[in-house]
């Protein structure tokens, strides 16, 4: 439970649908915190692949998350004192992320240190189980969703746009991989919790998934800062 004085908004959603847009898009518009958990188990999973664990390693990585020297400050995330916000975006990283976030005592080791994030005035939480484990109590929940051919088509623009070269059939591919891992796993799949709203993305404008997204909260009283 967290404190209920706290207005939460919760986006959940499988990868590529634009919760992080829409997070940021929120965070400004009601002068919120961000949680970014992506990030959070994409940081373990960089921990884990520079201090070569096996991802088969399930106590050594327990460990590694219970200690997890992850910041974030000025729109940077930092793993101790190394700068690694580029660096975690990596559709390896991506991978390893989602393999190593299907262990459980990994998702308990991470659990307060998301709920931390809950500071007045309130936070935008994006993510995968926001709504039915993180913030199960958070007033708005939305879950996102779109195509994997769409979703695809957006990581290639992105990754085109950072000058990475890449191939659509690869990318959609990993997407549907990544989504299928992420959907089946035991603990804390990726579902819409029961209250969520959902919002299919296929054909919306960033705009658009943004208004609407604004009329959902102002609807459950939720008030700019
Ligand atoms: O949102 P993202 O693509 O940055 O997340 C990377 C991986 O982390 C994703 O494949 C699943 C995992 N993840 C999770 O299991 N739970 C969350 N709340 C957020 C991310």
């Amino acid at each position: 439970m967290t404190n209920p004085s706290i207005p939460i908004i919760a986006i959940d959603g499988p990868s590529g649908v634009g919760k992080g847009t829409l997070a940021q898009f929120l965070c400004e518009h009601y002068g919120f915190h961000l949680l970014d958990s992506g990030a959070i188990y994409r940081t373990l999973a960089y921990g884990v692949t520079h201090s070569d664990l096996d991802v088969e390693n399930e106590d050594a990585i327990v460990s590694l998350a219970r200690q997890l020297p992850v910041s974030f400050e000025g729109g940077q995330v930092y793993y101790g004192e190394q700068v690694i916000t580029s660096a975690i975006r990596t559709e390896t990283v991506a991978a390893v992320a989602s393999q190593i976030a299907a262990i459980q005592p990994v998702r308990e080791a991470l659990l307060q240190r998301q709920r931390d994030f809950a500071k007045p005035p309130g936070l935008v939480a994006d993510g995968r189980d926001m709504g039915t484990v993180v913030f199960a109590d958070a007033p708005v929940k939305l879950f996102l969703t779109a195509s994997a051919e769409e979703r695809a088509k957006r990581r290639v623009i992105q990754l085109k746009n950072q000058g990475v070269d890449a191939n659509i059939a690869q990318i959609t591919w990993d997407i549907e991989q990544r989504d299928a891992r992420d959907r089946s796993r035991v603990s804390s799949p990726l579902i819409p919790a029961q209250d969520a709203v959902e919002i299919d993305t296929t054909a919306l404008s960033i705009d658009e998934v943004c208004q609407q997204a604004i009329r959902l909260c102002d609807r459950s009283g939720i008030q700019p800062a």
